[in-house]
């Protein structure tokens, strides 16, 4: 048997180092030899929680399943993990030091087969792994990360087109997993507001932000949805308190009640997520006659923020605003006029192009409008991801397609990061793809010129005012 012990001191609350920790999940940000790691038990984290965590020792991959064996919040925790080669009892304890805590990890290692033979050849190696490893917990906690830059990788990618649109895949997600930093912070008391929440990408941003504590308002189209949205939210986090509003968002006089309804709470806003989307394969108008690719995709965003901007202003700490494009902009240059498609011209994919281009700009536009009313806006594409919007738009594209697409988590993620990160409050009027910043021509001929660039948002608010006012 090999036991390993170590000791760290971080600069945060004992609450967060057990909360961050006893959530084995995280141990894929930190630990030497983690690759990744999954829950594979419903519910939030507690007694009895199970997960697999698959490692790279040596030149083998090891499949660990572990399981919480002992939960004392806030003040210890046991895990049990159980491998082909061997076994591993992690003894977890924190102790409150003034504003710090100290984290005591010990792991008692039991190796099957003749392994145990080599106890002593592996010990130095597993010491050196075990000290790597809590140096990596205690630059988890201490939360240092730095912006994050375009790698040179990524830029040649883009360069060439072809490998940039590749990485749209689930393969271009699993090829930023290594390079990233973890991500540790939690959101209790910020109040974040998502739309299109029921669903995929917004389903899965719902989750993960309420399990880091935020208080979520979610804007869902269809009050049939309400009762299942909030069961599965307390059977997955354990969250029972969480609002939602109804709005369709197609429809600007919902969303300028739904925006006076959260004005009139006068709660403060720390995020906003502009997520609803559908792609329209057939043209149609709104029952106030918008175009609805417009009207969802570009008009309802603008209103929205625009509306909840006096919720976003004058914050200890920036607000942030993510608008969700996509990746299909890339094939359009921004021209106002050619933004409200008709038939017979219209074209579905093109329609949604276009207005995921003009919202990417759009985000440009705000950010630097914002600047210094201390708002950080940040557009990002969750490249192509397997969602009940993809299956029901797309089903010819998902066909094809569905062996590389993401998972909704894995295309939510840097929605998420760009919610919940502390350097992604730092930087703005930037598109992310996989936490990187990424640029928004692959085509150098769809860059729009300074002429429409100026007219953009006075053309999207004619248009609202001209329903608005009617
Ligand atoms: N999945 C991808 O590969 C991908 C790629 C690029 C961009 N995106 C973008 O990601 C975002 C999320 O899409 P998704 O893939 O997660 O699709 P999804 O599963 O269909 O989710 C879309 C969400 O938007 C809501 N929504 C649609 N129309 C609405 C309306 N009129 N009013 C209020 N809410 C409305 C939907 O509500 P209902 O359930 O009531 O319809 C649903 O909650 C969209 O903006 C989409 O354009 C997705």
């Amino acid at each position: 048997m090999i036991t390993l012990h170590e000791e760290i001191t971080v600069q945060r609350s004992l609450k967060d180092c057990f909360r961050y920790v006893s959530d084995f999940r995280t141990v894929a940000e930190w630990d030497a030899t983690a690759l990744n790691a999954i829950k594979c038990t419903p519910g939030p984290v507690g007694l009895g929680s199970r997960f697999v965590v698959h490692c790279a020792v040596g030149p083998t991959k090891v499949r660990l399943e572990y399981e919480i064996i002992e939960y004392c919040p806030w003040a210890s925790i046991v895990l049990l993990g159980k491998s082909r080669f061997f076994d591993v009892r992690d003894v977890i304890s924190f102790t409150e030091i003034g504003s710090q805590t100290q984290i005591s990890y010990e792991a008692e290692f039991q190796y099957h087969w003749g392994i145990s033979a080599l106890e002593r050849q592996l010990e130095s190696g597993m010491r050196a792994m075990g000290a790597e490893s809590l140096r990596g917990l205690k630059d988890a906690l201490d939360n240092i990360t730095s912006l994050p830059e375009v790698s040179d990788c990524t830029a040649r990618a883009d360069r060439w087109v072809a490998p940039g649109v590749a990485m749209f895949s689930k393969w271009g997600y699993r090829r930023s997993v290594p390079h990233r930093q973890p991500n540790s912070k939690f959101l209790d008391g910020q109040h974040v507001v998502i739309s299109g929440a029921n669903s995929g990408l917004g389903l899965a941003t719902s989750i993960a932000l309420a399990e880091a504590g935020a208080d979520l308002t979610l804007i869902i189209r269809n009050p049939a949805n309400r009762e299942g949205l909030l069961e599965t939210l307390e059977s997955v986090t354990g969250r029972s308190d969480i609002a939602i509003e109804i709005a369709d968002l197609s429809l600007m006089a919902d969303v300028r009640a739904v925006s006076d309804r959260l004005l009139a709470k006068e709660r403060p806003i720390d995020v906003l997520i502009n997520n609803a989307g559908a792609l329209f394969n057939d043209y149609g108008l709104t029952s106030e006659g918008l175009e609805q690719s417009f009207a969802l995709l570009l008009a309802s965003p603008t209103l929205l923020t625009q509306k909840l901007l006096p919720l976003l202003q004058n914050r200890s700490a920036p607000g942030r605003v993510i608008n969700v494009v996509s990746g299909g902009m890339y094939t359009e240059k921004l021209v106002c006029e050619r933004l409200i498609m008709t038939p017979p011209k219209y074209n579905g994919a093109q329609a949604y192009a276009r207005a995921k281009r003009a919202l990417t700009v759009l985000s440009e536009l705000w950010a630097e409008q914002w600047r210094e009313d201390g708002i950080v806006v940040n557009a990002m594409h969750p490249g192509w991801a397997d969602t009940p919007g993809v299956a029901s738009a797309l089903p010819t594209f998902r066909s094809i397609t569905r062996r590389i697409l993401r998972t909704s988590e894995e295309g939510a993620d840097t929605i998420i990061w760009l919610a919940k990160a502390r350097e992604a409050g730092s930087v703005t009027g930037k598109l992310f793809l996989d936490r990187e910043p990424r640029t928004p021509y692959l085509l150098t001929k769809t860059k729009e010129s300074a002429d429409q660039r100026a007219k953009l948002e006075a053309f999207i608010d004619t248009q609202i005012d001209s329903v608005l006012e009617a």
